[in-house]
């Protein structure tokens, strides 16, 4: 089920027409304004909704605890400046290893500011 849900968000990736993408996700809604935790401070980005806008959510679950393969990572409490570093090295193909590739295709829809609140929330996740 999940694992569908994931399949259908990686497919309206690849067919990337445009950043509104509306109609279906409504979905993913309930759980991750849970998971959020922490409400962003004002003018600052939304990590959580980053999270599943840029469809990071497909691939590393809703808790971002459960990929969708058992040799993607986990992110949930992972050291915000860490998961920065990893985010910026993926999109820049500095890291290249493993399954590094996968991710590689969305990070061009991602820029560093919301890496970085993407990043922070990540690690307020428990
Ligand atoms: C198409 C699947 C896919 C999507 C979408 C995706 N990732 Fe990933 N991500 C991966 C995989 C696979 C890896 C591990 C790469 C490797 O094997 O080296 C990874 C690695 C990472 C890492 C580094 C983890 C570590 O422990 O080093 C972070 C942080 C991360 N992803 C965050 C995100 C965020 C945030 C998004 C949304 C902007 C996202 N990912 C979207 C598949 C994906």
């Amino acid at each position: 089920m999940r694992w569908i849900q994931a399949a259908v968000v990686v497919m309206s990736v690849a067919a990337w027409a445009g950043p509104a993408d509306k109609g279906k996700p409504a979905d993913a809604k309930p759980a991750d304004a849970k998971a959020a935790g922490a409400k962003p401070a004002a003018g600052k980005l939304d990590g959580a909704k980053l999270y599943l806008e840029k469809t990071c959510v497909a691939c590393h679950g809703k808790d971002a605890k459960t990929p969708i393969m058992p040799d993607y990572p986990k992110l949930a409490g992972q050291s915000a400046p860490y998961a920065v570093k990893q985010m910026k090295d993926i999109k820049s193909g500095a890291r290249a290893n493993g399954n590094a590739a996968a991710m590689k295709g969305i990070m061009h829809l991602v820029t560093d500011e919301e890496v970085e609140a993407l990043a922070e929330y990540l690690a307020g996740l428990k």
